[in-house]
């Protein structure tokens, strides 16, 4: 029987080129989003998948969520905690809000979602858990003290709880993206993202497809023995 994965932020950039790759890999998938309606429904009919509305930084949203797909779809094997905001700005005009919505959507949306999820996991003895982080989080980057600190503290949140799963076959993984062509990235004032491009040694944004491909692998059984990595995907821009 087709295994069940839920994506967040699953409509729109990175995540909807992991929904297609994860459907298209035989996976009932669901995908999450928060607010843009369109991009959502575009997303399920497209793609044929199941939209799900709901802010990970909210427990009682994720409860729902998780709720509605495990009954619609059937138990989450694959969970792909991909949601992710920048509210980017140098840490001494920083606001509360940027700092305290940067944490919650991208950090406590791991508590948020995974809690959701890890008991009937371990029952089941089988699960997947990919973490999107980011280079940023490896390697800092001016204006983003907030994100860097969400996305280092999704590769400790990964460690521990891989070594909690590891013996009830529920592997915990990070992947660490480099700058991919989305909107989010788009958003960057060009004359930044053409500073940061050029410290590229590949000379290129990568494209979410690439990132999809290895959540893909990730996401699979036969990745069984992979758990607790970061994996990097930045065309060589931080080793
Ligand atoms: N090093 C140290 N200080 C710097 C600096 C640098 N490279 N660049 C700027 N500053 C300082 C300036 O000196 C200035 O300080 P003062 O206030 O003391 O004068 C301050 O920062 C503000 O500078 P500006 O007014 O020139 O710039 P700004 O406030 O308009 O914007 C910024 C600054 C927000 C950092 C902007 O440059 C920016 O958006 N940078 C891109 C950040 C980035 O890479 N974001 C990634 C988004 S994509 C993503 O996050 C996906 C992923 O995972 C990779």
């Amino acid at each position: 029987m087709a295994r069940v994965a839920f994506v967040t932020g699953g409509t729109r950039g990175i995540g909807r080129c992991i929904v297609e790759r994860l459907k298209a890999d035989g996976f009932k998938v669901a995908a999450g989003y928060s607010g843009n309606e369109e991009a959502a429904q575009a997303c399920a009919n497209q793609l044929n998948v199941m939209p799900v509305k709901g802010n990970v930084s909210v427990f009682e949203d994720c409860r729902r969520a998780v709720e509605l797909v495990e009954k619609e779809l059937g138990p989450i094997d694959v969970l792909v905690n991909n949601a992710g905001i920048t509210r980017d700005g140098v840490f001494h005009k920083m606001s509360s809000e940027q700092w305290g919505e940067v944490v919650r959507v991208n950090m406590d949306s791991l508590f948020n979602m995974t809690r959701q999820v890890i008991e009937g996991m371990r029952e089941r003895g089988y699960g997947r858990i990919v973490n999107i982080s980011s280079i940023n989080g490896l390697k800092g980057q001016v204006g983003q003290t907030n994100y860097s600190a969400a996305k280092a503290g999704m590769i400790g949140f990964t460690k521990a709880l891989a070594l909690e799963n590891a013996k009830k076959g529920v592997t915990v993984n990070a992947i660490a993206p480099g700058y991919v062509d989305t909107e989010m990235v788009q958003a960057v004032p060009e004359n930044v993202l053409q500073a940061i491009i050029a410290q590229i040694p590949v000379g290129r944004l990568a494209r979410g497809e690439e990132i999809a491909d290895i959540v893909s692998y990730l996401a699979g059984e036969r990745a069984g023995y992979v758990t607790g990595a970061t994996l990097s995907i930045n065309g060589g821009q931080h080793m």
